[in-house]
């Protein structure tokens, strides 16, 4: 399947046009599985959640997602992919809890390519064991999207979705989101009842909070990333920044510098927060929020968040500086 988007396609805006969009998918997703079974890699992104949306319309329980918990996941999200496809919408789901193992064979590393390739490389392991594990298995859905073919196309970006299972492991793709764009696909998503926190959350990168706990990545560390980053964006919808703001999040630097609390010295770690706005995510502007705001922010990390002495604001645009930090 190489279908690509006819260019008089018009654009999905509105929910008769999704709709339109939907019906015909779940056609053709019937004609293509028949009634074989389908095989998902579900992230609880946007893009891997819309495809589960719609196969599980369109063939129910012959669709067999996997959740792979890497523990470098924000909060709640683990808990809340298994909420919205076990319990609502009654997904045949697997759930994995692989933080050990990812944890482990991350212990000591500081190169970030280094971390990367662990994490994309054990995550492929852990998904291909689930694999094996089942009968009968010959589609892979995926969640392709159409700048992802087009960057790919342009040498921009590897697009290896399906690339880096066993060669043994042979399966016909299923790209039900493959000619979208992303707001588009958003739309789809709204339509097909998926959360609006689910749909329109902000982009979160495939090592998740491991690139936000620079160098070595330990256990106390990250939690201090996700309790931080989980009082962000709490504060951040408290505000009405939720879904104006293009992406925010903290980083917990792997130094310390010394404080006092309570009359006594402490030796901990900065928090720094990290809020930015763009288009293409080439160039970016930095979201400047109000006095009040970053009072609270730093108030509520500072006493929430354990390891904690200082917190700092990033107001760094790129270039020079790239979004993560890592
Ligand atoms: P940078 O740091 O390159 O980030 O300015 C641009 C956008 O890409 C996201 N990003 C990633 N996404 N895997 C991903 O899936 C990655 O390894 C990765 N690194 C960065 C980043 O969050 C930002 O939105």
């Amino acid at each position: 399947m190489n279908e690509r988007r006819p260019d008089n396609m018009t654009r999905i805006t509105t929910p008769e046009l999704a709709d339109a969009y939907i019906a015909e998918q779940i056609g053709a997703l019937r004609e293509q599985i028949g009634d074989k079974k389908v095989l998902l890699a579900l992230s609880g992104g946007v893009d891997s959640s819309v495809v589960a949306a719609m196969l599980i319309k369109a063939v129910g329980d012959q669709l067999v997602c996997v959740h792979v918990n890497h523990g470098l996941l924000r909060k709640g999200e683990p808990e809340q992919v298994i909420e919205v496809f076990r319990n609502q919408m009654k997904a045949n789901l697997i759930y994995v809890d692989a933080t050990d193992r990812f944890l482990d064979k991350l212990a000591g590393v500081t190169d970030p390519e280094t971390k990367r390739k662990i994490i994309g490389g054990e995550f492929i392991e852990v998904f291909a064991e689930e694999a094996r594990k089942l009968d009968g298995i010959e589609f892979l859905a995926q969640g392709t999207i159409w700048p992802d073919i087009l960057e790919s196309e342009a040498g921009i970006k590897a697009h290896h979705n399906a690339g880096g299972l066993p060669e043994d492991m042979k399966f016909e793709l299923v790209e039900p989101v493959r000619i979208l764009f992303k707001d588009e696909v958003r739309v789809v998503g709204e339509r097909l009842g998926l959360p609006a926190g689910m749909v329109y959350r902000q982009p979160f990168p495939g090592p998740g909070l491991g690139v936000r706990c620079p160098g070595a990545i330990t256990r106390d560390r990250l939690e201090a990333v996700r309790e931080s980053d989980a009082i962000l964006r709490e504060e951040f919808a408290k505000n009405g920044l939720e879904g104006k703001v293009w992406q925010y999040f903290t980083v917990v630097p792997d130094f310390k510098s010394t404080g006092v609390k309570d009359g006594k010295r402490t030796f901990d770690w900065p928090c720094i927060i990290r809020a930015i706005n763009t288009t293409d995510v080439m160039e970016v502007t930095v979201e400047h929020l109000s006095d009040e705001l970053i009072d609270h922010l730093v108030k509520r990390i500072l006493s929430e968040v354990p390891g904690i002495n200082r917190v700092l604001f990033d107001y760094t645009p790129k270039p020079p500086a790239t979004v993560e930090y890592e």
